[in-house]
């Protein structure tokens, strides 16, 4: 069996696991910490390396990290709900030097997005798939045929003046105690501005609130096909692995 390893790196919790590539399915117990206070790089760092060590990995293990950032080359590029610290940050090869092993960073929704694709609700598709996260902001990964185009950031987009974002992540609705008919026709209003800019043939909602889609999918009025993402908690640390094991970082 042909394993790698996925961290996925969050505002609140860093989650990592054993994935089997061929079905895209963990084959260890998925470990979970908090993210410690500040999100600082070097104390993520240490909780990566205590998963690493709970997984008993080995630094022959392909090992995929993801994100809440832009990610080019390696270097963590922006910082919007994590510490500033990151902006810039030679996050792969300080990773890497540290932990003894080659390690790869890429954006978590790109990471959800190629899991989906190779896995999940996506698989197959043709034409472009938007994958579009709902948590503490709102990700997206962009999928052509299943290829990915990295870094989009569509919850920078201005709506109504701020980051749409700021109204229509899973954060947002907790934050205003809004109900799930508010909350969903302001995200809504997101998916028809992504809809008129990019035409996508299917848009896939993830985050930990698409499993409860029953509750806020009824108030979208947009023509293209609105999905859930199947592989729901697990997407990112699925396809940092996917990525990882495959080479297909850097
Ligand atoms: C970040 C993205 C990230 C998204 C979801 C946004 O604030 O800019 O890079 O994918 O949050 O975590």
């Amino acid at each position: 069996m042909t394993t790698a390893i996925g961290i996925d790196v969050g505002g609140t919790g860093i989650k990592g696991g054993r994935v089997d590539l061929a079905t895209g399915e963990l084959v260890s117990e998925r470990i979970k910490y908090p993210t410690p206070e500040g999100g600082h790089p070097g104390d993520v760092l240490d909780a990566v390396e205590q998963i690493l060590g709970d997984l008993d990995s080995g630094p022959d293990d392909h090992t995929g990290v993801c994100f809440p950032a832009v990610v080019t080359h390696g270097v963590t590029r922006s910082a919007a709900n994590v510490s500033a610290d990151w902006i810039d940050f030679p996050a792969t090869s300080t990773f890497g030097e540290s932990l003894g092993r080659d390690v790869h960073f890429v954006n978590d929704a790109d990471a959800a997005g190629v899991a989906e694709a190779q896995y999940g609700a996506a698989a197959g598709v043709p034409g472009l798939v938007i994958v579009l996260t709902l948590g503490t902001g709102i990700g997206s990964a962009f999928l052509m045929n299943g290829q990915l185009v990295p870094n989009t950031e569509l919850g920078h987009m201005e709506l109504d003046g701020v980051d749409a974002e700021k109204r229509a992540s899973n954060a947002a609705r907790e934050r205003e105690g809004l109900d799930f008919e508010t909350w969903g026709r302001r995200v809504n209003r997101f998916l028809r501005h992504v809809e008129k800019l990019f035409s996508p043939d299917l848009f896939l909602i993830g985050g930990g609130v698409s499993k409860e889609h029953e509750e806020f999918f009824p108030f979208f009025d947009v023509s293209t096909e609105v999905k859930p993402a199947a592989l729901l908690n697990n997407a990112g640390i699925v396809g940092a692995a996917y990525l990882a094991g495959n080479s297909l970082l850097d």
